[in-house]
Parts: structure tokens; C-alpha cells; sequence
């Protein structure tokens, strides 16, 4: 496929990378930073485009600028893209009609991984889950047929259903950082280095994809194990009173989803 990249950011040059390196070609790119678009085109192998003209012929555009930005970024491609097969944004929040107006089939194309930089990020599509959204069959095709290219997995999301799926991405993504922060720094109050919980996370992490989150869970709040529970209360609330109240939180949202609220609830009181 040809592809012209607007926005070569984290995502947009970790998907055109991993799309070159698939034997795709990037037919030109567009950025707001003649800087930015110079070293993105050597780097792509691609020649840099000019706002307000019209972009070459190719099989899809993929506007990778930050969520706010798609809708503006839109008003100005409006009229410059009739050459094109398509336009997909890659936010897995924004409807696809903040792409509305352009005159060619839009879409959506959200990258369910973390693409901190272009390299890791172009290396971890390969494996991961890519969520297609948009009413046009034939760009949805392209669109599975590209995520096929790249070794990712392609599924379809419904826009109304972004929202929520943006919220259960997060809860995956950020959560359990939220989470590991706690714990290195309590480990850390403890004399003991973060370091000890690598083999323990990965093996919680595996079986919650491979059992589900819910029989995967161990532990003292699982079991209504409610003295154990209350030791540790008690240690947190001594060594790191302002972790107390997410602490607790947490293992309020842990009881929960074990179905030992009850038990839990009078240890905590
Ligand atoms: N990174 C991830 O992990 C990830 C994963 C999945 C999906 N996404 C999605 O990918 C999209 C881009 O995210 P990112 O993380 O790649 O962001 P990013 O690294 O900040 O890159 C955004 C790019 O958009 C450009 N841009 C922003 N506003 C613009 C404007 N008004 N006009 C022209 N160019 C503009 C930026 O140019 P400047 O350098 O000039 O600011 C930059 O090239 C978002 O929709 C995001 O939700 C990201």
C-alpha cells in the first residue's frame, strides 16, 4: 500500500516504520514543523508534503496528531485529499466523524499498545490489537489488511462503543502502574528493592489474560482473610499514612471483584 503520514509523532512514525518494514511505502508526509517533517521524510524514505495542496495519490491517509487536534487538521486536508483511498485518524476516543467533510471514505485505526517511541513502538504492533472503526466496507478491508500486514490483530469497534473502550484501555494500561507505584514504594519504606516483585507481576499479568482477571486473583482480600487484611492496614497506615486512603481504595475495588465486600468492609471499620 501507499501511505502519506500527517503527524509524525510516537504513533504515526512507529505505525509508518512498521508499515515500511511490512513492504509498504510512505508516500509523503505532512507536519506543522518544517524540522519535524524533514527528518520524518529522510527517515520514511518519503517526500515532505505542503499544507493547503493537494496530497499525491496513494491508498490511505493516516492523520496521527494528538486527539484535539484531529478535527482542525481535518478543516485544513478538507479538498486535498481526493486522491486518496481513505483517511483514518488513530484515536481510540475520538469519533470518526471528526473527520467528516473530507469527501473519501474515514475511519479510525487505534493501536491498543503503548507507543512511547517509534522503534519500541513500531516493534510492540507487531502481536498487539488494532481496533478498525468506520461504516465503509471497502476502507475497512484495507484497513484489516493493513493490520494483518503489520502481525497485528485487527477487530472491529463500533464508534458509539469508543468511549468505553477508551475507558477499559486505560483502566489496563494506567491501573496497574497506579498500582505498581504503590507497591514500590512500600516495598521501598520496607528496606526491600522493587525489584523482588518483577517475577510476581509477570506471572499475575499472564494469568489474568490467560484465566481472566477474576480467577486469577489471590491473596487475603480473595480469601475474606480479614485479620491478615487488617495487619496490613494497620503497617501502611503507620510507615506511609499519605498512601492510607489508595491503599485502602484499593483494596476496596479488590473486594469487590472478589465478592468479599462484607468481610472486608467490617476489617477496614
Ligand atoms: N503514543 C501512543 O501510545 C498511542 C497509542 C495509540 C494511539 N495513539 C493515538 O495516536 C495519535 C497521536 O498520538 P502520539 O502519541 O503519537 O502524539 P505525539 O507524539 O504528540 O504526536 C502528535 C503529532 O501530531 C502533530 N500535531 C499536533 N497538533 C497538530 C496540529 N494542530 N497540526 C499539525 N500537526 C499537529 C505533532 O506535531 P508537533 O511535533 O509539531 O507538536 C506530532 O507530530 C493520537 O490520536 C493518539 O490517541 C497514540
Amino acid at each position: 500500500m501507499d501511505l502519506s503520514l500527517v503527524g509524525p509523532g510516537r504513533a504515526g512514525l512507529a505505525l509508518a516504520l512498521a508499515s515500511r518494514a511490512a513492504g509498504h511505502r510512505i508516500a509523503g508526509v505532512l507536519a506543522r514543523d518544517p524540522v519535524s517533517a524533514a527528518a520524518a521524510g529522510e527517515r520514511l524514505d518519503a517526500p515532505v508534503l505542503a499544507w493547503d495542496a493537494p496530497l499525491p495519490s496513494c491508498d490511505l491517509v493516516l492523520v496521527a496528531v494528538r486527539d484535539d487536534s484531529i478535527a482542525t487538521v481535518a478543516r485544513r486536508l478538507a479538498g486535498h485529499v481526493a486522491a486518496a483511498g481513505g483517511v483514518v485518524h488513530l484515536s481510540g476516543l475520538t469519533p470518526v466523524d471528526a473527520l467528516a467533510g473530507l469527501g473519501c471514505p474515514i475511519g479510525s485505526f487505534h493501536p491498543l499498545q503503548t507507543l512511547p517511541t517509534p522503534e519500541s513502538g513500531a516493534e510492540r504492533l507487531v502481536g498487539a490489537w488494532i481496533a478498525v472503526t468506520t461504516d465503509d466496507g471497502m476502507l475497512a478491508d484495507v484497513l484489516f489488511a493493513l493490520a494483518s500486514s503489520l502481525g497485528a490483530h485487527p477487530f472491529e469497534l463500533a464508534d458509539e462503543q469508543k468511549p468505553l473502550y477508551h475507558a477499559a484501555a486505560a483502566a489496563a494500561a494506567n491501573f496497574p502502574l497506579a498500582s505498581l507505584a504503590m507497591a514500590e514504594r512500600l516495598f521501598t519504606a520496607a528496606g526491600i528493592d522493587f525489584a523482588v516483585a518483577g517475577p510476581l507481576v509477570s506471572a499475575v499479568v499472564a494469568n489474568a489474560v490467560t484465566m481472566g482477571p477474576r480467577a486469577a486473583l489471590t491473596g487475603p482480600v480473595a480469601r475474606g482473610d480479614v485479620g491478615t487484611v487488617r495487619a496490613q492496614v494497620a503497617a501502611v497506615a503507620a510507615a506511609d499514612p499519605e498512601m492510607l486512603v489508595h491503599f485502602v481504595a484499593m483494596i476496596r475495588a479488590t473486594a469487590a471483584i472478589a465478592g468479599t465486600s462484607d468481610a472486608i468492609e467490617a476489617a477496614l471499620s
